[in-house]
């Protein structure tokens, strides 16, 4: 397993997952089978999740995250967005998806609810 946060690949991408390395804060990104299990909804999850955010309860690997609300990753461009979302997918997840600055545009532009991104997760991972 790589580490959870390299300087890759752009300076903002560790500096915006960071609270992610700290398993206490927000649930750890680096799980396979759970980005694998997402299959071809992985991009539409993952441009959701930093576009639209994330508050509802959620359960990873037997943690429960509630405490700390992720707020949508605001003045990040389509670009860096789809960056970092594919370099989490590609390195962390070791899924075969990827995200382009195109899909980020159209989740941003949707009316996508936290709830629909919910029902997208797989729950054993
Ligand atoms: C572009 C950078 C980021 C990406 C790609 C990202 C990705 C994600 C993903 C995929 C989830 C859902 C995990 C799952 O379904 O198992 C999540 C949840 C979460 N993230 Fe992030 N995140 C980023 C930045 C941040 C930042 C900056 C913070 C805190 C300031 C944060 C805090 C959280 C928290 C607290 C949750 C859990 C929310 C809940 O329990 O409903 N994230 N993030």
């Amino acid at each position: 397993m790589r580490a959870c946060c390299p300087a890759r690949p752009s300076q903002r991408g560790p500096a915006l997952t960071a609270p992610h390395c700290s398993r206490r804060i927000a649930p750890p990104l680096n799980r396979p089978g759970f980005w694998q299990a997402l299959g071809d909804q992985a991009p539409t999850y993952i441009s959701g999740i930093v576009t639209k955010g994330m508050a509802k309860p959620l359960t990873v690997q037997g943690t429960r995250y509630m405490g700390l609300v992720m707020v949508p990753v605001a003045g990040t461009t389509d670009e860096e967005l789809a960056a970092i979302t594919s370099w989490v997918l590609a390195d962390l997840g070791q899924s075969a998806q990827s995200v382009t600055p195109d899909q980020i545009a159209a989740m941003r532009a949707s009316t996508t609810t936290q709830n629909d991104l919910k029902a997208m997760r797989p729950t054993e991972e």
